[in-house]
């Protein structure tokens, strides 16, 4: 990918500059708890975007996606935001850092990626933790990690559209290879846990169903919107609820019939999946991964029946893993379409993986894609 990328920025721009990346992600549990002040235990993995990137002296940027084949040119202020949604994601990230004091002058820039695109690996937060990164690097700016996770994550709130959490970014930004990291998304504490699952006689893999349903981010800010609901209600007696990871199941309860019956169960969901993360973290710490594994049946059940997130592929490919005797499985990320992430035996991967695709195929007429996990490193300069 550096060559192929390296080459076209040569034919574009005539000299070379310095290259960066960063990583897309996955998490083990802790789902749509992130706008809600919970936890959340992802990593990053073993693919992401990577760009070339040069200070051109003028102010405008000059940007080239290789995976779409498409040259963009924008400036720098506000309204010059771009036509291609793709570009947007630079512009955001160059808009934010803008706002928060940061430098930025105009650059070239060529980019490719390997994040399968609707999986809901983060390609996104890779491009604009990957960006975020390069540009305070090459300006100096002295902006720290956290604030470039945030300056991804108000990318996507202000120029993309959806109202997400910090997980994606923070994952991409403080990816580490070999760890997981768990990130109370209140206070922003963070701990990383080495994660070895061969070791322990494991395989993660993802199963991508490739169905991306339609009006995903409308349908995501309208969970979070349910969340925010229900902790209002709460907050009215009980004033330290600031976010709905502060509530506890009994006061759900009391304010039952004063909110739709939709938002209690989204908010039963959270509150429920809040716990999780911790108690999954536990599990592992003992090297008790069948514990681990039941969690993630859990949280499946309650982002299909509860959050109502799921959708009939992903359904099935749930099932198929517990009739496989997958240790652990579920629907990852945000939803609607894209993997399950899968924590299954080593002697059992074979038959899983035989079973899961030919099936999957049968009903729904396309096979699903196979990737296997291997957690990585986040943002980062590439020498
Ligand atoms: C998407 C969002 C994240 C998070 C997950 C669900 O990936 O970008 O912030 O909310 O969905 O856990």
């Amino acid at each position: 990918m550096k060559e192929r990328i390296h080459e076209k920025f040569l034919t574009l721009f005539g000299e070379g500059g310095m290259v960066f990346a960063s990583a897309g992600r996955v998490n083990l549990i802790g789902e749509h708890t992130d706008y809600n002040g919970g936890y959340v235990f992802p990593g990053a993995i073993d693919k992401g975007i990577m760009a070339e990137v040069k200070l051109n002296g003028t102010g405008k940027v000059r940007a080239f996606s290789l995976d779409y084949d498409e040259y963009v040119e924008f400036g720098l202020e506000e309204d010059n935001k771009p036509q291609q949604a793709w570009a947007d994601y630079i512009f955001g990230v160059c808009r934010e850092t803008i706002k928060r004091g940061g430098k930025v002058e105009g650059f070239d820039t060529v980019f490719a990626g390997d994040v399968p695109l609707g999986a809901g690996l983060s390609s996104s937060a890779a491009l604009e933790s990957t960006f975020a990164y390069a540009i305070n690097y090459l300006f100096q700016n002295g902006i720290d990690k956290f604030e470039l996770a945030k300056i991804g994550q108000s990318t996507e709130h202000n120029y993309c559209g959806v109202k997400c959490g910090i997980m994606d970014q923070f994952a991409s930004c403080f990816g580490k290879k070999g760890n997981l990291i768990r990130l109370n998304c209140k206070t922003l504490e963070y701990k990383y846990f080495p994660f070895d699952p061969e070791a322990a006689g494991y395989k993660l893999v993802l199963i991508d169903s490739c169905v991306k349903h339609e009006l995903a981010s409308s349908a995501y800010n309208k969970r979070r919107a349910s969340c925010e609901n229900a902790a209002a209600a709460m907050r009215k007696y009980h004033p330290d609820v600031e976010f709905l990871s502060d509530a506890k199941r009994v006061w759900l309860e009391e304010v039952r019939d004063e909110i739709p019956e939709e938002d209690f169960l989204r908010a039963e969901y959270v509150i429920g999946e809040v716990q999780r993360v911790l108690d999954f973290c536990d599990a592992l710490e003992r090297g008790d991964y069948e514990t681990a594994g039941e969690m993630m049946y859990q949280t499946h059940f309650g982002m299909s029946k509860l959050y109502e997130v799921s959708c009939e592929e992903l359904d099935f490919l749930n099932k198929v893993a517990r009739k496989c005797d997958v240790t652990g499985s579920r629907v990852m990320g945000g939803g609607f379409g894209g993997c399950t992430i899968n924590l299954v035996k080593k002697e059992l991967y074979d038959a899983f993986i035989k079973e899961a695709t030919t099936s999957f195929e049968e009903k729904f007429g396309h096979a699903p894609k196979v990737y296997d996990v291997v957690i990585s490193d986040g943002a980062r300069r590439v020498e």
